[in-house]
């Protein structure tokens, strides 16, 4: 078992101009598609876990489905983190449940008061070897669970207020809004991403990791495969290519990705429905998806930097 927080993994990752992909997961083919795609390019991995992931799948078989990826993988760092952790008590079931990090989200709050829910996480978890993410500013975007807001431009994490935010919190890695939104349509012109805000957080906390969610790129690939087969998302934007690569090799240490899965399933099983419409075995439609979730993330791991740094993240 090689089930680990993230504490070597970003040390290695800031040190060495990389970012870790951290990767949502609903079920068992998803899982399986970022793990082959983890293991053909020996990149260390950061599974995790939402709220919603847990009240569709259950904390047991998300768990049983992760424990299997690990045991198969002892040579690849895992780590398993709850993802948007809303509350105390929330964070508290997931370090109970064995995650090796959890994310307490209280960006929504006051600042006096995102410190305090934030330590609260931190003082429970640490002395059981679990690691903490908070988050500063907050992320545009409205998806299930995940409440943002619509201006991302208006909530940018502010730069003046990060060095009393991680002493007082005591938090090991810190999301910063720099832009970015959860979901599908992150951009209604030109994408742009705030390196300026990000590298002025970094500038005041040397050494310290940082966290980009809502990362997903909205590939051309599914996006026009969706809208070929049926599916309906025109204005569809994500964050380009070239602004993950030059996030990870800056403070950002971990990068998330859910919308990118979610589009590469989709767009496999809308294909197959379409092309064979008397297919009727989820084998054949599933089996498609996980393939497609693999080799996209295998692109993923290259862009972030992350490929062939499994063995020394252990
Ligand atoms: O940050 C949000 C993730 O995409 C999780 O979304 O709450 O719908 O599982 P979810
Ligand atoms: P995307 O919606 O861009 O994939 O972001 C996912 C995320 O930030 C999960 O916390
Ligand atoms: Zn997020």
């Amino acid at each position: 078992m090689t089930l680990v927080n993230t504490k070597k993994m970003f040390e290695m990752a800031y040190n060495n101009g990389y970012a870790v992909g951290a990767f949502n997961v609903n079920n068992m083919e998803i899982t399986q598609g970022i793990v082959t795609a983890i293991a053909e390019e020996q990149a260390p991995l950061i599974l995790q876990v939402s709220r919603g992931a847990r009240a569709y799948a259950s904390i047991s078989y998300l768990k049983a489905i992760i424990n299997v990826a690990v045991e198969e993988n002892p040579d690849i760092p895992i780590v398993i983190n709850l993802d948007h952790g809303d509350n105390f008590e929330t964070c508290k079931q997931f370090v109970d449940d064995g995650f090796t990090s959890v994310m307490i989200d209280a960006s929504a709050h006051p600042f006096e008061e995102n410190i305090k829910f934030t330590r609260k996480v931190v003082e429970y978890a640490h002395p059981r070897g679990v690691v903490v993410e908070a988050e500063l500013g907050q992320l545009g975007g409205i998806e299930e669970d995940v409440v943002g807001v619509n201006d991302v431009s208006k909530n940018l994490a502010d730069p003046d207020h990060v060095v009393e935010f991680v002493e007082k919190s005591g938090c090991d890695s810190l999301a910063v809004a720099c832009g970015t939104s959860h979901g599908a349509y992150k951009f209604k012109s030109e994408p742009k991403l705030a390196f300026d805000v990000i590298q002025k957080i970094a500038d005041k906390l040397p050494g310290f990791p940082l966290v980009m969610h809502g990362s997903s790129s909205v590939l051309a690939e599914f996006k026009d495969l969706i809208n070929k087969y049926g599916g309906d998302m025109p204005n569809a934007m994500g964050v380009p290519e070239e602004a993950i690569s030059k996030a990870a090799k800056m403070a950002i240490c971990k990068v998330n990705i859910d919308t990118d899965l979610r589009m590469a399933l989709t767009a496999k099983i809308r294909q197959v429905f379409a092309e064979k419409p008397s297919e009727f075995d989820p084998r054949k439609y599933l089996g498609p998806g996980r393939e497609a979730i693999k080799e996209m993330v295998k692109h993923k791991l290259h862009l972030l930097g992350c490929a062939g740094k499994a063995a020394e993240c252990m």
